[in-house]
């Protein structure tokens, strides 16, 4: 079984709290420790709530925005305003609405061809961390049906990738944009805590898959980090398979 801390609440309002509680407490202990905080926030609708709940109160006015530094574990090639775009949704319900200083927030340029997209982020991660190697505190990700996560998806070249910090993939998945700019394993394998948020019945057989390990590799698994906690949030629904084996009632 895969080496994180398993957490199960009831459903995915429950989730999204739980998430927004642990979110404002990584960033308060991140900015007291070192005075600024690095969030990589995930694509995709699972993390939508929590958005909005860190928009409003009790999280808003916990969470110090004017030290928060907003990344994305990937992004789709469509312009901003796109409805693809992971960003124009974490722009529309959560950056809009908190006091984050705009040069803070470190969109990924889906607009331009994929690999000046790539190169450019790049180049942000490392003036960023003044180095070769981020060091986020906070990495959100989701979990795709197949296993995928950010957009490192089953068979890739880029689940081999050792030097790259971000390059172009595509993707097909759900009808989703197929071109897509992605964080890859050693970016996200340095973090100080990742955070998987995975709800809906839909994904019960991939959180089996991906942490008790039959079949696979899946992309998923290849989040093992150096020097960090790794924690999965499920809500019941897509911890039901997990739950059964726990209880034996196979
Ligand atoms: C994306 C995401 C992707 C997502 C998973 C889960 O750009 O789509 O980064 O990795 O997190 O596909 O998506 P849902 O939360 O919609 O199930």
């Amino acid at each position: 079984m895969m080496d994180a801390e398993i957490i199960v609440v009831p459903d995915q309002e429950a989730l999204a709290h739980e998430a927004a509680r642990r979110f404002t407490s990584l960033v308060r202990e991140a900015v007291d420790s070192r005075g600024r905080a690095s969030v990589v926030l995930s694509g995709g609708s699972t993390p939508r709530r929590l958005f909005a709940l860190l928009a409003a109160e009790p999280y808003c006015n916990q969470i110090p925005w004017e030290q928060v530094h907003l990344f994305w574990a990937d992004e789709r090639c469509v312009p901003p305003e796109d409805d693809g775009s992971n960003y124009r949704m974490a722009q529309e319900i959560l950056i809009s609405q908190v006091p984050i200083p705009p040069d803070q927030v470190h969109r990924i340029l889906g607009e331009l061809a994929p690999e000046v997209a790539a190169r450019a982020y790049e180049r942000d991660l490392q003036d960023f961390f003044c180095g070769p190697r981020p060091r986020f505190d906070l990495v959100l990700l989701g979990l795709g049906e197949d296993g995928h996560t950010a957009s490192l998806f089953p068979d890739s070249p880029l689940l081999a990738e050792r030097e790259r910090l971000v390059a172009p993939a595509t993707a097909s998945y759900q009808g989703r944009p197929a071109g897509r700019i992605t964080l890859t394993l050693p970016a996200i394998n340095t973090a100080r805590q990742v955070l998987f948020l995975v709800a809906g019945s839909a994904k019960a057989g991939i959180v089996e898959s991906v942490l008790r390990g039959p079949g696979g590799p899946f992309p998923a698994q290849g989040i093992r980090l150096t020097a960090g906690r790794l924690s999965w949030l499920l809500d019941a629904a897509a911890a039901a398979q997990l739950q059964r084996q726990e209880h034996g009632d196979r």
